[in-house]
């Protein structure tokens, strides 16, 4: 007999047709469950595939006594309890690696569209207000050359320093774990300590996991420390950001500009940001292609089919 298994959400089709052959599956709506019919879907399951917008803590596992293995679809896992997973011997897993370069590219989308203003520049155009070349229209940043700090240099922020190298930038990093010799001279960055980084950066960029000690990292204090020059982006978790501190930075013109693809209680959006023009604001679409999401549905699901099968799934999360 196929083992029961919930799934928060459909998952792309290819993903779907997997599971079909593996799994007993109910499925929730498009846009999610709530938390009662989370509970009520998860009771006597034994898988359970999440996405990142869904928290699941001790009341969602105690829900099925059966409950094995939750597989989310994302690779950050902030969404569930891992202790609580753990203490009732259940899997969890993610999906590292295939949304790397596509996060990294994002990333680069936000800092080239903050630099050179170009939602702004669109939305001119569309109006009918372009009347000519004019030498002062739409003044932006520079970019090439200029200075890099990266919070976070795992695989994603990596991958944006790879790219960085492409604009003769000097790469500026922050990690608890400094990367080997070889891989800064590789990457062409340095290692700061993180204050320094956030001062001498002129794009800011934030690739670390959300934790209680990355949460509000760039708070109002080091906001303060930042030229009034530089950029900040954030394609990680939105609470490593004070939204409210920096929503007043870019309000005051403290610094430059910001480009956000996550929110700190998403999808609710700071009410200051949405009325600024300083500041380029995405729905958490860091991972969003067709190519990428795929593979992180096909990931998941295989995560879960192994894990229900008795095999180590192949992103466990230690
Ligand atoms: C997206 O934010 C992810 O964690 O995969």
């Amino acid at each position: 007999m196929k083992p029961k298994v919930y799934l928060t959400h459909p998952l792309l089709p290819g993903a779907m047709d997997y599971l079909e052959k593996h799994v007993n599956k109910t499925v929730g709506p498009s846009d999610g469950p709530g938390r009662e019919e989370l509970i009520r879907g998860v009771r006597d399951s034994e898988g359970l595939l999440s996405l990142l917008t869904v928290p699941v803590d001790a009341a969602v596992m105690d829900a099925s006594p059966r409950l094995r293995i939750i597989a989310n679809c994302a690779v950050g896992y902030n969404n569930i309890d891992i202790e609580a997973a753990r203490e009732r011997g259940i899997l969890v897993t993610n999906t590292p690696g295939v949304l790397t370069d596509t996060t990294a590219d994002l990333t680069w989308a936000l800092i080239m569209a903050v630099a050179r203003l170009i939602p702004q520049a669109d939305r001119f155009t569309r109006e009918g207000r372009f009347r000519g070349w004019a030498l002062d229209l739409f003044l932006g940043r520079e970019i090439t050359g200029q200075c890099l700090g990266i919070v976070g240099m795992g695989r994603i922020g990596k991958a944006v320093a790879e790219r960085a190298k492409a604009f003769r930038m000097k790469t500026v990093y922050f990690d608890p774990h400094r990367l080997d010799p070889e891989d800064e001279k590789t990457l062409n960055a340095s290692w700061r300590p993180l204050d320094d980084v956030v001062w001498e950066a002129d794009v800011l960029t934030l690739h670390t996991t959300l934790s209680a000690e990355t949460k509000h990292l760039l708070n109002a204090e080091r906001l303060a420390k930042m030229n009034r020059t530089a950029i900040v982006i954030n394609v990680s978790r939105g609470p490593i950001v004070d939204e409210k501190a920096l929503a007043d930075a870019l309000a005051d013109g403290r610094i430059w500009g910001a480009g956000l693809d996550v929110y700190e209680r998403e999808p609710a959006i700071e009410k200051i940001l949405l009325s600024l023009d300083n500041v380029v604001l995405l729905p958490h679409i860091g991972s969003a292609t067709e190519a990428t999401r795929l593979r992180m549905s096909m990931m998941a699901a295989e995560n879960l089919v192994a894990g229900l099968s008795g095999q180590t799934p192949p992103n466990l999360i230690p």
